[in-house]
């Protein structure tokens, strides 16, 4: 793949076209097949008033893995379609399904016209294989991870983080599910198969021919319309079963607020570290760009073509149809007792540091400076990390290198909420809320914390520290 410049805001005009029903068969017809086959013209028809299948991205194993992050074209359902920078050609990228204790050997190959490196969001590595932004590489050039997963099952995932381009990277669809799994998970006999669903949620917005539009803003991208999977207006058939929903927030800086419109709740089992120790039922959500959930939903009562909507109430958008086929099955059931054993951290009760998320570009009062180490961090020991903010939220704030436990939440909504419980690597610090949590890291290297509002991380909201 040769590197060129291919701004998806100014690419070819291959999209098809809004509404679809104002297209006549003969205007079809004359744009030709490079533009519409004549096999998709009923199913471009139809698509104002329908939804479109839920694109379930394919799986791989990260074992001699080759990755590809390229300029391509993604089919955003219905034939609507988009200019967009890619994992393998693919919007999401391939989810990446590993074994802990399992080795991944990863060929990165960067087609872009930027510099780029892939960060494996919430994997507990060695610097070398941390995609941090020291590690770019040019266009045309590559890099070779090779690490063994060595964390217990949860959801991660996989991205862009290149000093001062990571939320146009990732809004361009460069972000791919990276699952891990382990015994302890395997003996809960969670849904499977067809019957485990990732969600990677994101916003976006168009310019007229349909593709990507990207504003960078000082205050984060907020899009006009959501994306679940790269699909516009998605539905899921679903059987008379549970289904597992690993649901990952792939936003630049929208917060989301997620229900079931049917008012029933979802059964939470995890987030970002893996398992919490038991489920927990909750109606709705709030999810933070790069944070996720691992979610069960009960159809069993669902009839056939009765429908469930997963919205973000937040901004009232349908984001997913759960379409009812009727078809029985004989369904995991949903767990009652304990998931996992999570051993509390125990650290000192005053901060060991303090951590003030200032503006939008600052932490500390210091903008990111990708040469500098800002601080050291003793290996194997419990710190208290205090994180506060004089406002400019949402800020998501995430460390590299370990998960974390939230220990207390002051001011603003002022409690811990059951999703931010267990292990996290990532949490959200509203407008005057100051956040405790206990870390400690078991390896040296260079790693980061940041803000994941991707333009507030791209502006300087960023510090390199060193664990020695
Ligand atoms: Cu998801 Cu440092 O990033
Ligand atoms: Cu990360
Ligand atoms: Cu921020």
């Amino acid at each position: 793949m040769s590197p060129r410049l291919d701004s998806p805001g100014l690419g070819r005009r291959e999209f098809v076209g809004l509404t679809a029903a104002s297209l006549s068969a003969a205007w079809l017809a004359a744009c030709g097949r490079d533009l519409v086959s004549p096999a998709d013209a009923p199913r471009l028809a139809r698509a104002t008033s329908t939804r479109n299948p839920l694109r379930i991205p394919s799986v791989v194993s990260p074992s001699g893995l080759t990755l590809t992050a390229a300029p391509g074209t993604a089919d955003l359902g219905g034939g609507q379609r988009s200019t967009a920078w890619m994992y393998n050609n693919q919007f999401p990228g391939p989810t990446i399904v590993a074994n802990t204790g399992g080795r991944a050997t990863i060929q990165l190959t960067n087609g872009l016209s930027q510099h780029s490196i892939t960060h494996w969001h919430g994997m507990i590595v060695d610097y070398a294989d941390d995609g941090h932004p020291r590690q770019a590489v040019p266009p045309g050039g590559s890099y070779a991870y090779d690490f063994t997963v060595a964390q217990r099952a949860c959801l991660n995932w996989y991205h862009p983080h290149p000093h001062m381009h990571t939320g146009e990277q990732v809004y361009y669809g460069l972000a791919g599910a990276f699952i891990l799994r382990d015994a302890e998970e395997a003996a809960l006999n969670l849904p499977a198969g067809a019957y485990e669903v990732p969600l990677i949620i994101r916003d976006a917005s168009f310019d007229s021919a349909g593709n990507l539009k990207f504003g960078s803003k000082s205050s984060g991208f907020i899009g006009t319309d959501p994306l679940v999977n790269g699909t516009r207006n998605a539905f899921l058939a679903v059987n008379k079963a549970v289904y597992r929903f690993r649901v990952l927030n792939g936003c630049n800086a929208r917060v989301l607020r997620l229900a079931l419109g049917s008012g029933a709740p979802f059964t939470l089992i995890g987030n970002d570290g893996g398992l919490l120790a038991a489920p927990t039922s909750v109606t709705q959500i709030t999810l933070a760009p790069a944070e996720r959930l691992d979610l069960l939903v009960d159809f069993r009562a669902l009839g056939q073509n009765a429908s469930v909507m997963l919205r973000d109430v937040g901004a009232g958008w349908d984001l997913v149809e759960f379409r009812g086929t009727g078809a029985v099955v004989t369904s995991a059931a949903i767990p009652v007792g304990p998931l996992s054993s999570i051993t509390p951290l125990s650290g000192p009760a005053a901060p060991t540091r303090t951590f003030s998320f200032d503006g939008m570009t600052r932490i500390n009062g210091r903008l990111y400076d990708i040469n500098r180490i800002d601080f050291q961090v003793p290996l194997g020991t419990v710190e208290r990390w205090r994180f506060r903010t004089n406002g400019n939220a949402p800020h998501p704030v995430h460390v590299h290198g370990a998960s974390f436990q939230v220990q207390s939440r002051t001011g603003g909504r002022g409690q811990v909420f059951p999703w931010e419980r267990g292990w996290k690597d990532t949490v959200l610090l509203g407008d005057s809320e100051t956040v405790d949590v206990l870390v400690r890291f078991d390896r040296r290297g260079l790693y980061l914390i940041h803000c994941h509002q991707l333009a507030h991380e791209d502006q300087g909201m960023m510090s390199n520290f060193q664990v020695v």
